[in-house]
This record gives C-alpha cells, sequence and structure tokens, in this order.
C-alpha cells in the first residue's frame, strides 16, 4: 500500500544552477495546492545531517522566479557520504515527520539519495536534475544548462571583439567536468572555431590542423571552446602547445569563465522546465514514486530510476558534433 504523504521537505545539493529557485516554487505552490506542509532543508544533505530543517509558507517563494541561486543554499557533503552521517539525517528527518523528500541537483545528489535509501527505503525521494553540465540521463535537459549556455555564448560575442581587433586566437575555457554539453552549444551559438569535449579524442595535431584550415581563407582570429574536462588537459596547456605551430594570428590569449556560468537570472527555457518538473515531483510523490528522476524526454516528463540517471552517461548528439566541427571552418 502506498503511504500517505503529509509532509514533504525539498532541498538542493551539489553546485548551484540557475532555475532551482524556480522549481522550488513550483515545488512549494503545488505542495499548498495538494493540502501538504512544505519544508526546506537548507544546504542539501548538510542541513539533513544538523537538522536545518524549516517550514516553508507560499510566501517564502514570492519573488523568487528571477533569481539564480538556491534560496535553500547548498553544499557538497563529506558527511553524507558516512554510515553516521546518513544515519543523523534520517534521525532528523523523522524528528520533524517527514515523510517524503524532493531533491534538486546533479549525479552526487542522486548518488546520496541512492545510498540512503537502500538504508532507509520507508522515507520516498523523487529528484530533479539541477546542474548545469546537462550530464543526467533521463533527461534531455537539466535545469541551468541553457542560462549557463547563453551566458558563456555572450562572454564569446564579447571576446570575439578583442579576437577580431587584435587578430588573435582565443582559447574559452567553460565548465563541464566530464561532459562537453555546454562547450558544444557554446560552440555552435558563440560560431566558434573549433571545440574540444571530453568525448572525443583531440590531439594537438587535431587543434592545429583545425586552425590552418580556417587560416587558408584569410582568418586572422579565431575562438576554440575547450571544456574543462576534456581529455588534452587544461586550457593553457593546450594554448601553450599550439603556440609553437601558428603564426597567422598576432597573440593566443585564454579565457576561462568559470563560475560566472553558475550565477545569474535563468533563462525562460529554464524557468519554465524547473516550473515543470518541480511541479510534476509533488504529483510523482503522491503517486507513491520513489528513487526516480523526473526529467524530460521530447517535452514529455518522464520518470528515471536514480541508480540508471547516475550510472548510464547521456550521450552527445553526434550529428550535433560534426555538425560544429564542419561549421567551424
Ligand atoms: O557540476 C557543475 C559544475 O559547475 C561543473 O561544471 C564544475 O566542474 C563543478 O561544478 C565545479 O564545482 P565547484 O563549484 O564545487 O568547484
Amino acid at each position: 500500500m502506498t503511504k500517505e504523504i503529509k509532509r514533504v521537505a525539498v532541498f538542493t545539493s551539489g553546485g548551484d544552477a540557475p532555475g532551482m529557485n524556480a522549481a522550488i516554487r513550483a515545488i512549494v505552490r503545488n505542495a499548498f495546492n495538494n493540502d501538504l506542509h512544505i519544508y526546506g532543508i537548507m544546504r542539501g544533505y548538510e542541513g539533513m545531517i544538523d537538522g536545518n530543517i524549516k517550514r516553508l509558507e507560499t510566501s517564502d517563494v514570492s519573488n523568487i522566479i528571477h533569481r539564480g541561486g538556491t534560496m535553500l543554499k547548498t553544499a557538497r557533503s563529506q558527511r553524507f557520504m558516512t554510515p553516521e552521517g546518513r544515519k543523523l539525517a534520517y534521525e532528523n528527518l523523522v524528528d520533524s515527520d517527514i515523510d517524503g523528500l524532493i531533491a534538486i541537483g546533479g549525479n552526487g545528489t542522486f548518488t546520496g539519495a541512492s545510498k540512503f535509501m537502500e538504508e532507509y527505503p520507508d522515507i520516498p525521494i523523487v529528484g530533479l536534475p539541477g546542474t548545469i553540465d546537462n550530464d543526467l540521463f533521463g533527461t534531455d535537459f537539466t535545469i541551468g544548462f541553457d542560462t549557463a549556455v547563453n551566458t558563456a555564448v555572450q562572454a564569446v560575442d564579447k571576446i570575439r571583439d578583442t579576437a577580431d581587433s587584435h587578430n588573435r586566437l582565443f582559447f574559452v575555457e567553460v565548465m563541464g567536468r566530464h561532459s562537453g554539453f555546454i562547450a558544444l552549444h557554446t560552440a555552435i551559438a558563440g560560431g566558434a572555431g573549433g571545440v574540444v569535449i571530453p568525448e572525443e579524442e583531440f590531439s594537438l595535431d587535431d587543434v592545429v590542423k583545425l586552425l590552418k584550415r580556417g587560416a587558408k581563407r584569410s582568418k586572422l582570429f579565431s575562438i576554440v571552446i575547450v571544456a574543462e574536462g576534456n581529455q588534452m588537459g587544461t586550457v593553457y596547456d593546450i594554448a601553450k602547445q599550439v603556440e609553437e605551430h601558428i603564426d597567422f594570428c598576432d597573440d593566443i590569449k585564454v579565457t576561462v569563465i568559470g563560475h560566472l556560468q553558475r550565477g545569474g537570472s535563468p533563462s525562460s527555457f529554464d524557468r519554465v522546465l524547473a516550473s515543470v518538473l518541480g511541479f510534476a515531483s509533488v504529483e510523482a510523490l503522491l503517486a507513491g514514486k520513489t528513487g526516480v528522476m523526473a526529467g524530460l524526454r521530447n517535452n514529455n516528463v518522464h520518470y528515471t530510476p536514480f541508480t540508471e540517471a547516475i550510472s548510464k552517461s547521456k550521450p552527445l548528439n553526434k550529428d550535433l558534433l560534426r555538425m560544429a566541427h564542419i561549421l567551424a571552418q
């Protein structure tokens, strides 16, 4: 028999992502719509371990849909990786009579949730993909990805002015610890001269060939997008190695966009995605679902078990990659 859900707690965990607030808002509002009591756990699993759990009212989520970051704060909890940490977290949830959880985060968040559910299966958990990396299997897009790409593209547009004015070659590093989604989309939208991502083996020769191809048609500047998790090394290493083989431009520069990509007002796409998935997650809990991540597949809400979301790698669109290489000429 499905357990009756009356008191639900929501938390954000791992790296913040633009749109997390929009998701919290949708969860709180739909919880009220279903006469649930809704709680916020501060700083993810850290707050669960410390008992930092507070009641939320609908007014608490007014005026947050447009804000980046997360009103519930976040953390990458080391303590939750230990059985002692998880036991403390469970005891605090029981003390607060929490009978359902909604977790917003990425791979680490769902790895923690899976472990917790193995030990304490009586508290159902539904997840929402909140990470700029877009690297979760089971959803076409994660909350925050679209905004991060837009931020990176704005930066590339600005760098292009200097690259063009000075005949410079720029290597621009974007985030993506294990995945090239941000890099690939930024390269396409930013009209880059090349893209280096973790999913593809790329050598120094390949990069040089690519740049010389552009130089052949008198291209005096170029911008190459490098994902931080690429197989060639740091963006500085790549720039240094390439320097000795290139003579078509006046200078080589490196820009690391870094955490600029994680902040800022979420795009309308991320706000809608977060609202749809946040809304769905409450209904999923009420319908008795647990251990699943609510994602979007072909524009429909789809539930993927945490175990699959974290163990299967999300394939990069090979056609998009091939196109990016061709358009980079
Ligand atoms: O997972 C999101 C992400 O922004 C990655 O792209 C990046 O590698 C990592 O988080 C950085 O994490 P932190 O902010 O903890 O250094």
